[in-house]
């Protein structure tokens, strides 16, 4: 069986490593997603237990989504992308392993240290410092690998979609190392070099990036190689998206203050962060619509390729959430919309409509190649698949929008005399029934994420059966 999955010229192994990782960490991060929302509705739920309590299954949440199944979805196309472009192989199959095997540990480490309450407390860069060393050697090694690949390419220039994987493994390796410099005290137990409001704008210039170089620029990488390849098209504008490039890597690095309006931060840099931001509508319309002019003359494919719809509508909800960003930077607009499930529904319009969706399409593109397919063993599971995705977002995002402006409103109300209209708790039953709406597409997900799992079983045991070498065109 082993012959008929070698690549005569590529690692394929390492991207089908990661790419079945990809499936799997996403039905179990998105299952924590359900578990919290259902805790959300009802309290109980978190069984009295201090490991399956809201406060520790969250942060094994985001890290589950975001690095793990994100993360997975990221090296995968990014060991695949750079190989087919640059024509070579990767410079090291041991090296490219090792970041397998070493990512994966750091994954389990998560998932055992965090419902234990074992966390630096800072978010997104919750884990103790040994796992971090040991996620900062990972990360060198990836980054060695794919610049090396780079280096050694047989084709004369370096395709746009490696320069945003690229900007995402250099700016994350920086970011990590900077974030996470902490004195430790035992093994489980460290302190920040940082302190005070010096401590909060590195977390969220660290935050802030983690979002634009992990969340965005890594799948724009993405996008630039599987919307041409699935709409069978060149990219609209090769010089849009060096411009883009360019224009989204500078701002985004200034934006992070918007994270923390109204606080000890000094008002300019609050100022700064919110100017920074509404710039940043501007590059980011920028890709999205070379994205989607991408599909100029292949409009007609969304009506049979379930696989192009995934990317399509990527790319409009990434289009949404970044004009909702820009828009909540605003100070006077972030005076309404901070600590309210707007911020919630704003992160779930990224996470699971552009993250998630990007991610699903490239791996429905590649999973079947890599398995000697060109094809999903079923088409019409990928269709239903995205319906309940698109569905599963839409319901998540309307009832957080719903809740967030009616918690903001309510807080703010007051009666003539000046005090306040409502009780903390009156905001908390009027948000009941969104909670019940977002539950409900969260299963949506899961129920297609299941599906998912299912057709790449079928796909995987169909090229098993079938033994053959495979191609060298995939
Ligand atoms: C089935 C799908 C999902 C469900 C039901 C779900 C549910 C939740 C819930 C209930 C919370 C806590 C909200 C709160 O504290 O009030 C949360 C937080 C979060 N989730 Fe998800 N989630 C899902 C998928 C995802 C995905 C795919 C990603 C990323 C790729 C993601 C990223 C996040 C982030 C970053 C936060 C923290 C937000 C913040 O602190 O503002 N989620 N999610
Ligand atoms: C132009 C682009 C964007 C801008 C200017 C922007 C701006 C913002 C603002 C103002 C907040 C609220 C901060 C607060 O009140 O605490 C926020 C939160 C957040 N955004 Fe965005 N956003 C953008 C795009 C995105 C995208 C594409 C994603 C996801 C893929 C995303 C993920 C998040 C997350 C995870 C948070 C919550 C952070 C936290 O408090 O834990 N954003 N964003």
């Amino acid at each position: 069986m082993s012959t008929a999955f070698e690549h005569p010229t590529y690692n394929y192994k390492v991207v089908r490593q990661f790419a079945i990782m990809t499936v799997v960490w996403g039905i179990v991060g998105m299952t924590l997603g359900v578990i919290l929302a259902a805790q959300l509705v009802w309290p109980e739920l978190n069984l009295g237990l201090p490991w399956t309590s809201f406060g520790r299954l969250r942060p094994l949440h985001t890290n589950a989504v975001i690095f793990a199944f994100g993360g997975s979805a990221l090296f995968a196309t990014s060991y695949y992308v750079v190989q087919r472009t640059c024509q070579v192989r990767l410079i090291s199959d041991k090296l490219a392993a090792f970041t397998f095997w070493g990512y994966q540990a750091v994954i389990l480490c998560a998932v055992v240290t965090l419902p234990l309450g074992l966390t630096e407390v800072k978010e997104y860069a919750e884990l103790e410092w040994p796992i971090d060393i040991l996620l900062a050697v990972v990360w060198v090694t990836y980054a060695a690998v794919f610049l090396g690949t780079i280096k050694v390419r047989k084709t004369s220039h370096i395709y746009v979609a490696n320069w945003f994987f690229a900007a995402f493994i250099l700016t994350v390796a920086v970011l990590h190392i900077v974030n996470s410099a902490a004195l430790p005290v035992t093994a489980t137990y460290s302190i920040s070099i940082y302190s005070g409001a010096i401590d909060a704008m590195v977390q969220w210039w660290y935050g802030h990036n983690a979002v634009g170089f992990f969340l965005t620029a890594g799948f724009l990488g993405m996008m630039y190689y599987f919307v041409p390849k699935q709409a069978e098209r060149p990219v609209y504008s090769y010089r849009l998206s060096i411009v883009h490039f360019w224009a989204l890597i500078m701002v985004y690095m200034w934006a992070g203050p918007h994270h923390l309006h109204y606080t000890a931060l000094p008002n300019w840099a609050q100022s700064l962060g919110m100017v920074m931001s509404i710039i940043l509508l501007a590059p980011s319309w920028g890709g999205m619509i070379n994205g989607m002019m991408t599909l100029s003359g292949a409009w007609h494919k969304l009506r049979t390729d379930p696989t192009l719809r995934f990317l399509v509508v990527a790319l409009s909800f990434y289009g949404m959430s970044t004009f909702e960003g820009p828009m909540m930077a605003v100070k006077t607009v972030n005076a309404l919309s901070h600590y309210t499930d707007w911020t919630i529904g704003h992160v779930h319009a990224g996470a699971l409509g552009w993250v998630a969706m990007i991610t699903i399409g490239s791996m429905y593109h590649l999973i079947p190649r890599l398995f000697g397919y060109t094809e999903m063993y079923s088409v019409k599971l990928v269709a239903v698949h995205f319906w309940l995705a698109t569905i599963g977002t839409v319901l998540y995002i309307a009832a957080m929008w719903v809740n967030g402006i009616l918690q903001g409103l309510m807080w703010r109300a007051i009666n003539e005399d000046g005090t306040l209209m409502y009780t903390f708790v009156e905001t908390v039953e009027a948000s009941g029934p969104g909670y019940i709406v977002r539950l409900i597409g969260g299963l949506f997900w899961v129920t297609g994420m299941l599906i998912m799992a299912v057709n790449v079983a079928m796909t995987v045991k169909g090229s098993a059966k079938r033994g053959a070498p495979l191609p060298q065109t995939a």
